[in-house]
């Protein structure tokens, strides 16, 4: 057999600069594929696997052999090629033998992001949320932001000649896709606020403006059990809303009014509208408000300049997603909050407290 020799070495890449670039280009363009092979991980069950093997590394037999009607060969290769590229991610760990015969055996163990990427292991999972944003339906939206930002029309609406809510009223599929995102990652958020955030404590009663069915006030009464909850939203929302203790459910456009309380929550609701329907909406809350009351938006909040940080990345690729999809919405600095709030009458303090992934309670007085 010919001798083979392998000439250089992959580290001779460091401090090269043209080739380090080029490298970063690359894989910013092949970025997708990353959130592709995730989303068929989940699909596959793979990250639950992972999890629920109490410690014990798989090999890619292992996992294909829990998987239905895997096609034994070319499944397990095709496993252990999404597992080795998800290891290179530092999404699983992978450990490498080397076999009787010279082959190289893989065995994987779940990093520890996979807490966040598995469906049943009891908390709250992002997982939801990647079947979201690889939908087919927001997937296509894609292809138009660039003729988009020549105006008129977002990208999804461009794609889909509806805006997201419109698509949404009509494709139960996907509206149904996104409900379930939403709530994991409401209920994670919520559960930080109620550890990190103390202005709570003095409230009687707190109008949540935009509250869905009422989850985030069913988790904030029970822990502050002297609070009277209102659940203020469309009378859609309301329709499917269960009942809770302590918690009266009203029906109505936030843009004609907001319900008396001494205390209103925004959360995560001035994303979705623009500079004009914000100020119409807050200064509806500022009159729904005592003197002493306060306006709670619990928000994204993005940096006043664009970090290399994955907390900063995140953020702004949230803030583009918003561009493709919603008539309107978008992240905002600190800075913007403050303004809007100032142009709808709160002259009074203001206080930022970080709660938790990029999520801020905003507190505004009058
Ligand atoms: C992004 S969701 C936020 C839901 C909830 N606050 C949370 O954090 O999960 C926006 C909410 O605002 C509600 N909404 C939109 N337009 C509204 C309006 N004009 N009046 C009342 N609620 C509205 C929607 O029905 C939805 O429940």
């Amino acid at each position: 057999m010919k001798n083979t020799t392998l000439s250089g070495s992959r580290s001779n890449l460091a401090g090269d600069e043209e080739e380090e670039t080029w490298l970063h280009a690359w894989g910013l363009i092949t970025s997708f594929a990353v959130s592709m092979t995730l989303k068929a991980a989940i699909e596959l069950g793979l990250f639950d696997a992972l999890s629920n093997a109490g410690g014990r590394a798989l090999t890619a037999d292992e996992l294909a052999a829990g998987l239905p009607a895997v096609d034994k060969t070319d499944g397990v290769a095709s496993v252990d090629r999404i597992l080795r590229l998800l290891a290179s991610f530092d999404v699983v760990r992978c450990l490498t033998e080397t076999g009787a015969h010279g082959e190289t055996i893989r065995q994987y163990t779940p990093a520890p992001v996979c807490r966040w990427l598995a469906i049943n292991h009891g908390g709250s999972s992002l997982a939801p949320y990647a079947m979201f944003t690889t939908d087919q339906d927001c997937l296509t939206a894609w292809q138009q932001l660039g003729a988009a930002v020549e105006g008129g029309q977002t990208a999804f609406g461009r794609t889909h000649g509806v805006t997201m809510v419109e698509h949404f009223g009509r494709t139960p599929r996907l509206s149904g896709v996104f409900d379930k995102a939403m709530v994991q990652i409401s209920a994670m958020v919520t559960s930080k606020l109620l550890e990190r955030f103390h202005g709570f404590d003095d409230i009687s009663v707190l109008v949540d403006v935009g509250g869905g069915t009422g989850a985030t006030l069913k988790m904030v009464t029970s822990t502050y059990k002297h609070i009277r909850g209102i659940n203020f939203d469309l009378p859609y929302a309301i329709s499917l809303a269960p009942s809770i203790p302590g918690v009266e459910h009203i029906a109505g456009n936030m843009f004609d009014y907001v319900p008396s309380g001494d205390a209103v929550l925004l959360k995560t609701v001035l994303h979705i509208l623009d500079d004009n329907d914000c100020i119409r909406l807050l200064k509806n809350c500022h009159g729904a408000l005592s003197d002493k009351g306060r306006l709670i938006a619990v928000e994204f909040v993005l940096p006043g300049t664009p970090e290399v940080t994955r907390a900063a990345q995140n953020l702004f690729i949230l803030d583009v997603m918003m561009l493709n999809n919603s008539e309107g919405g978008k992240e905002r600095t600190e800075e913007e909050f403050l303004k809007l709030a100032r142009q709808s009458g709160f002259s009074g303090t203001f206080q930022s407290t970080y709660i938790f992934g990029n999520f801020w309670a905003l507190e505004f007085t009058k």
